[in-house]
């Protein structure tokens, strides 16, 4: 085989992932584990993971469900809300199971209504954060009805994420599922503690798939897919030679099939099963397979202040076929590009 037919990389972290829980998880896990070693695991449950000790409960339910021997790792993560305490982040920080605190503008997303109304409530929380090297993790989408949904990701630089870290410059944070042109260069050019992740879709989509021949809810996600332009920064900022700072965040984000195709269908997109192969096309459409191991196994550990993995993993290219649909508990789920053909297969 060429080189370009197989490719050897350090084994990938999956830096924002969705495993939800009971018999959804169980379905997900091994999906999950069969490509990525560890994965920061989202915490917008019903109720949210607001705690420590839920964390540590939810860890213990991720455990139980892992395949035998997979060796794969949940980082978990908390739930920011109004009232998340100074106490409470020193408790995480203190655990060694919890890897970062996530910013749910309240109304942004799935289960974001216990999310923070207005981050003035909590600075004290934040400061702790700093102090403790505790990574924000950040929906960063401003969840006011005047901004068009299409902009939300963009205004919420201006609005929050520049005011945030002029107070607190030394707070680490992580930009998740970035969309736009605007947020990728500034991710790139801002001093100190900020890196981003970027899922597979929004590297492989804009939004014209979305309303595609009718509308195809199985690509709806939050923050919403966007226009070429900003598809073609993302490709720049994952692929290009300078790519620290970003990073792999699948966001795959399972929700039952009926739950999709609805009258009011749920944001989520499901890559779990393929991730890989899904992000390893991008690279190798903009021949930058060599830079693909950074990306997917390197940045987003240092970033977190971790070693990287010590296993390997191959990607051959081998065509395969997508399944239509998988199970979901009592329900099936639809991935990403259901029917359609990928080029590359986790070996
Ligand atoms: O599309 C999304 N789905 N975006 C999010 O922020 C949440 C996620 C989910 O939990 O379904
Ligand atoms: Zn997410």
């Amino acid at each position: 085989m060429s080189q370009t037919d197989q490719i050897t990389i350090t084994r990938p972290d999956d830096w924002h992932l969705h495993l939800r829980d009971g018999e959804a998880l169980k379905s997900v896990i091994g999906h999950s584990a069969a490509q990525f070693r560890r994965a920061i695991i989202m915490p917008n449950l019903r109720p949210p993971v607001t705690t420590t000790e839920q964390a540590r409960e939810y860890r213990q339910r991720i455990m139980a469900a892992v395949p035998a021997g997979s060796g794969f790792e949940p980082l978990m993560t908390l739930y920011l809300t109004d009232n998340t305490t100074p106490d409470e982040i020193i408790k995480a920080g203190e655990s060694g199971i919890v890897y970062g605190v996530k910013l749910y503008p309240a109304g942004a997303t799935t289960n974001s209504d216990a999310g923070v109304t207005d981050l003035a409530k909590c600075m004290k929380t934040l400061e702790t954060m700093q102090a403790h090297g505790i990574p924000l993790l950040m929906h960063g989408e401003v969840t006011d009805p005047e901004v068009d949904i299409f902009d939300r990701e963009a205004v919420f630089i201006d609005r929050v994420l520049l005011p945030l870290r002029k107070s607190l410059p030394e707070l680490k944070i992580v930009f998740e599922h970035i969309t736009t042109k605007e947020a990728a260069q500034y991710v790139a050019q801002a001093e100190g503690p900020i890196g981003a992740t970027i899922t597979a879709h929004h590297l492989l989509f804009n939004r014209n798939v979305i309303f595609t021949g009718g509308i195809c809810p199985h690509y709806y996600c939050l923050p919403v897919l966007k226009r070429e332009e900003n598809r073609k920064a993302l490709v720049q900022a994952a692929t290009g030679h300078n790519n620290e700072r970003f990073f792999i965040g699948t966001d795959s984000a399972p929700h039952a099939k009926d739950l999709k195709e609805n009258a009011c269908g749920c944001a989520g997109c499901y890559t779990a099963l393929h991730a890989l192969e899904l992000y390893a096309r991008v690279f190798d459409d903009h021949h930058a397979l060599d830079r693909f191991e950074a990306f997917a196994s390197l940045n987003g550990a240092k970033f977190y202040g971790l070693s990287p993995n010590s296993e390997k993993i191959t990607l051959v290219r081998q065509r395969w076929q997508i399944p239509e649909q998988l199970p979901f508990g009592e329900e099936t789920v639809v991935p990403l590009m259901a029917g359609g053909i990928l080029e590359w297969k986790n070996a």
